[in-house]
């Protein structure tokens, strides 16, 4: 069983300045709410209460503003800082002591999922007791990702960190589900080329004692990239197409945690008071 997650949400945002030196990236709006609303979210539908949110050195007091310790939404959130991006396995190592001897999903705060049937497969992935899980979604570009090869049978055969000559185009989403072994594998990685610890090296170790499973985000599910200026605004207007045509929010982390009974009306109560008199409130509040 997974109970325990992590959020990577520091780096640089160097693609996005000018709009990144004051804020940091995962705090920009898509749309009507932050960015770390979504990859949060998909923690929260997969059930995962206890979280820990590595943010860049300096930034946490943005963080705590907007998300102070999930008190409001029946979890549990601690902050950790990395003082460089050190690459992504770097997250096991920054979280060593809040992972201690579990196991731990990680979900980069940049990634935004979106899907019918995706919370089943979240809650199924959830149940992970060792090994290692990854999703993988086709793209038109899969130089710009990691990428995996797959066999007949689904399996992965093969993968690497964003291959100039085309290899497969799929692409290994930042959605990842490890057992304990993590901290210690992270802990062998050297950095490669580009001064980084890559998470495709991590997962070969799995993959190198047939131990890395796949699962697949179809056609009918959306991943999307939030790499750029032009990638925000693109994933924001597929959320406000959606959530204008239906009413629904996606990533609204109250009502998640009302459908999953981890508050009650009293904890929206206090959110609408939190963030004040806007249209996410109005929402709250025709939630009760
Ligand atoms: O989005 C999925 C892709 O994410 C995967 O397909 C790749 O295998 C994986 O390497 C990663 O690729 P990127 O080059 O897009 O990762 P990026 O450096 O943009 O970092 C992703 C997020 O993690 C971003 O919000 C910043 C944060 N981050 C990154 C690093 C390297 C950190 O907080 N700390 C870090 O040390």
């Amino acid at each position: 069983m997974i109970n325990k997650a992590i959020i990577l949400a520091g780096g640089m945002g160097s693609r996005m300045s000018p709009l990144t030196k004051a804020v940091n990236k995962q705090l920009l709006p898509i749309y009507d709410k932050p960015l770390i609303f979504y990859p949060l979210s998909v923690l929260m539908l997969a059930k995962i209460k206890n979280i820990l949110i590595i943010v860049n050195k300096g930034q946490l007091e943005q963080y705590k503003k907007i998300i102070p310790n999930g008190k409001n939404l029946g979890i549990k959130i601690t902050y950790a800082e990395q003082d460089k991006p050190r690459g992504l396995p770097d997250a096991f190592v920054v979280g060593e002591k809040f992972i201690a001897n579990n196991n731990v999903a990680l979900i980069l705060g940049d990634n935004f999922f979106y899907g019918q049937s995706f919370t089943n497969q979240l809650l199924e992935s959830a149940k992970l007791n060792s090994g290692a899980k990854v999703f993988l979604y086709k793209v038109s570009n899969p130089e710009s990702y990691g990428v995996a090869k797959i066999n007949k049978n689904n399996k992965i055969i093969s993968i690497k960190e964003k291959p100039k000559k085309f290899f497969s185009d799929f692409a290994i989403t930042g959605l990842y589900f490890f057992d304990k072994k993590v901290v210690k594998f992270s802990k062998t990685l050297k950095p490669s080329k580009r001064g980084e610890v890559e998470i495709t090296d991590l997962l070969n170790k799995y993959k190198k004692s047939g131990k890395l499973k796949a699962g697949f985000i179809g056609r009918g599910g959306a991943w999307l990239d939030t790499g750029t200026i032009d990638d925000f605004y693109k994933t924001s207007a597929f959320v406000s197409s959606i959530e204008n045509r239906q009413g629904l929010k996606i990533a609204c982390l109250e009502e998640i945690a009302l459908m999953n009974k981890w508050i009650g009306k009293n904890e929206i109560k206090k959110s609408i008071k939190f963030y004040g008199n806007c249209n996410y409130s109005q929402y709250l509040k025709n939630l009760i």
